[in-house]
């Protein structure tokens, strides 16, 4: 009886499929499709470490430590969480970022969950690594204006510092690399926990309303999110212009020339999204709404908009289901303990 039910839903999908190019509108979930697409959203068991900076307990409890520590600025005054804070996601609830000197940076701060996973960093991918991303914010000058010259110096004369690099990294102390290392560390063990979603992908209808469902059915037909959001941590980890109107020339910057970079930035992930906004590398859209809204209605056209952007023809019902789905990205809230600094 079930199986003919699932067979009878299939077919009156597919067939409305033939008029409105989507699942969606049908009264019935096509539950075959949404078993299939649960599929390609499993979280992941393990949290990937490079070889040449495997975890130890150690160098995570420093590089939290460092994360946290408004000595690695030029005034002492602004750390890594001052704009990656835990309280706000990981961001800073701001359209731009604000660093030294109180100045407004050029795009807003991502968040750093689940980086562990991520292949480019930056919105315009300029860095490969988290070892190497590490030490870009500290010496730039808008950001926390460090003197690298000296920041090796200033820690070493912190006793606390000397003996928790002497732990973590028993060969090396503290230098330029093993601070890298210690902070890099560190943010790989930033990951989003069980969320809603996740519970219903391991087979809990009851974990998320109903609205959601469609919700999820239509990121992966008529809305097409999968298209770029893609995954258990909802990216790509490729770049995309999605038509904001923004002169910032994004990954066109590391690769002039090439048409489709003008404009586009790394795909966010969608993971505890509700948590940040507003959104985008511009952070010029207030709520998720306005997300949905900005996608249903296709973004600029220009030579560089991605071919994935279309306007959708999504009804406000339709529009709702898709905000209603990814608030259940959002895993419950764990405290973040803010650890002692070294003396
Ligand atoms: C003044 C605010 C500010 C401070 C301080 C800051 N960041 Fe950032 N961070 C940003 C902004 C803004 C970006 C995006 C810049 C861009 O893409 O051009 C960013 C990007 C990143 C990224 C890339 C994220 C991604 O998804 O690709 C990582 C990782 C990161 N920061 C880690 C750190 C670490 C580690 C520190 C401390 C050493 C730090 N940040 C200090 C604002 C800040
Ligand atoms: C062509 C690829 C592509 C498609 C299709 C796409 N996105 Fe995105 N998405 C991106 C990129 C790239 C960004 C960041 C753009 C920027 O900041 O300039 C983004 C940003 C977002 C953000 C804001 C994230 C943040 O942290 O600021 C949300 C929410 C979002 N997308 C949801 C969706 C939904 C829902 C759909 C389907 C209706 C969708 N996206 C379709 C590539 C895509």
């Amino acid at each position: 009886m079930k199986l003919i039910d699932v067979r009878a839903v299939a077919f009156c999908a597919a067939m409305l499929a033939v008029f409105s190019a989507g699942i969606s509108s049908a009264s019935q979930l096509d539950k075959s499709s949404l078993e299939q697409w649960k599929t390609d959203y499993v979280r992941p068991g393990l949290v990937p470490f490079p070889e040449d900076n495997p975890y130890t307990v150690e160098k995570a409890d420093l590089g939290k430590k460092l994360f946290f520590d408004p000595r690695l600025s030029g005034s002492n005054a602004i750390s890594c969480a001052s704009c990656h804070n835990p309280a706000f996601s990981w961001g800073d609830g701001l359209a731009k970022g604000v660093g030294h000197g109180s100045r407004q940076l050029g795009r807003r701060t991502p968040t750093i969950w689940n980086l562990a996973w991520a292949e480019l960093l930056m919105w315009d991918g300029r860095f490969e690594t988290l070892e190497e991303q590490a030490l870009g914010p500290m010496a730039a000058d808008v950001e926390m204006a460090q003197d690298m010259s000296t920041i090796v110096g200033e820690l070493s004369a912190i006793p606390g510092y000397r003996a928790l690099f002497n732990i973590a990294f028993p060969d090396e102390g503290i230098t330029i690399d093993t601070i890298a290392k210690a902070i890099a560390t560190y943010e790989r063990t930033v990951v989003t926990g069980i969320a809603p979603f996740d519970r219903w992908v391991a087979g809990d209808e009851t974990a998320i309303p109903e609205e959601a469902k469609r919700g999820f059915a239509l990121f992966n037909s008529k809305a097409n999110c999968v298209a770029c959001h893609s995954g258990w941590n909802f990216t790509d980890d490729s770049f995309h212009d999605i038509g904001l109107n923004d002169d910032d020339p994004g990954r066109a910057a590391e690769l002039p020339g090439v048409e489709k970079m003008r404009h586009a930035f790394k795909t966010p992930t969608l993971r505890n999204i509700d948590l940040r906004a507003p959104f985008m590398h511009d952070g010029s859209l207030t709520d998720l709404a306005a997300v949905v809204r900005h996608y249903n209605a296709g973004g600029i056209q220009r030579p560089s908009l991605s071919d994935d952007m279309k306007p959708l023809g999504l009804t406000p019902a339709e529009e709702s289901y898709l905000v209603a789905f990814m608030e259940t990205l959002t895993s419950p809230e764990e405290p973040v303990s803010i650890p002692l600094m070294p003396r």
